[in-house]
């Protein structure tokens, strides 16, 4: 069994294996990146021969007629736009000269991930599976559609349509999910290895980091937790004067508009500024957090992609 993850620029192979499951997603802040992860594992876990997990722009659109089975992870950004990374992937595809028997040999299927507030809610996954519909191929199941208003984000679709996916794919070709009860079951250790990989620099080893400790001594004394804590009053008392809920229904997700006053006048801005309201930690909390996990208080710690 061969897994790929790739996040790299990588050309796909000239002879796609038969028993090869590609994974292709457009992502802008990550979401997809996770959502295609997910779907790559539980399909290695049905015993999918070879699983190749790509994002859009580093796989080459021509060569889509060579591949057998598909599966698309789209996120929406601006206003109903395609991710950056998908631009050029969905200029191409709407080239005219691309027959209606273009992807005759492929096997597909599309999840998107977009937010129901958005008046163009899901736009690019909806038209990359007509799109790619149109060009010939053949859907795996009906496509999934994530709302990040759904009370658990986007998995609130993802976790349906997976399962239907899977159960598709098993019926399409049996050989490419052999173990397809393995793949939708939610066992604790699907996460596998962890991704990244976390370094302690003790007080001496720290010198190797001396660039990163500038950085870090600059953000904690922009820390509001030391002015608020340290003085009585924050530096400016903003008064709430609308503090409107936009999230709509039952969801437990509770995104709000709030507008604050400055009642004595004190702030001057113009058009354009920005004001950037900084989450505060009470030191002593992170105090006995450190106590509590047996930290060092004084050790610097990086973290970076295994
Ligand atoms: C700036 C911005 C614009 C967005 N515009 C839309 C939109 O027009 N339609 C939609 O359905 N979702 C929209 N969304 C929601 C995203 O598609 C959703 O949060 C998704 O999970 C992001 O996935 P990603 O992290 O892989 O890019 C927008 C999100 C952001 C941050």
């Amino acid at each position: 069994m061969s897994l790929l993850w790739s996040h790299l620029p990588m050309a796909p192979s000239s002879s796609p294996l038969p028993g090869r499951l590609v994974i292709l997603y457009s992502s802008q802040t990550g979401n997809a990146i996770d959502a295609a992860e997910r779907v790559g594992r539980e399909a290695e876990h049905g015993g999918c021969p070879a699983v190749e997990v790509l994002s859009t722009d580093s796989f080459n659109p021509s060569c889509l007629p060579d591949e057998r089975f598909m599966i698309f992870i789209v996120s929406t950004m601006g206003q109903g736009d395609p991710p950056d990374s998908m631009k050029d992937f969905w200029k191409y595809l709407l080239r005219n000269h691309l027959g209606v028997r273009w992807l005759k040999g492929l096997h597909y299927a599309v999840f998107g991930l977009g937010d129901s507030s958005y008046r163009e809610c899901n736009f690019p996954a909806i038209k990359l599976d007509q799109r790619i519909f149109d060009l010939g191929a053949k859907r795996i199941t009906e496509r999934g559609l994530g709302d990040d208003q759904h009370s658990l984000g986007y998995e609130g679709e993802l976790d349906p349509w997976l399962l239907s996916l899977w159960k598709s794919l098993n019926r399409t070709n049996p050989s490419l999910l052999p173990r397809v009860s393995d793949a939708s079951h939610r066992k604790l250790n699907i996460l596998g290895d962890a991704k990244v990989e976390v370094i302690y620099y003790s007080a001496p080893q720290a010198t190797d980091i001396s660039d990163s400790k500038i950085l870090i001594e600059k953000a904690r004394s922009m820390s509001p937790a030391l002015k608020c804590h340290n003085s009585i009053e924050p530096l400016h008392m903003l008064q709430m004067v609308t503090n409107q809920r936009l999230t709509k229904g039952d969801t437990d997700r509770d995104v709000r508009h709030f507008e604050l006053e400055d009642w004595r006048s004190a702030i001057s801005y113009q058009v354009g500024d920005v004001l950037e309201i900084l989450p505060s930690q009470n030191p002593s909390l992170v105090d006995d957090f450190i106590k509590r996990c047996n930290l060092d208080p004084d050790c610097y710690i990086t973290v970076r992609a295994k």
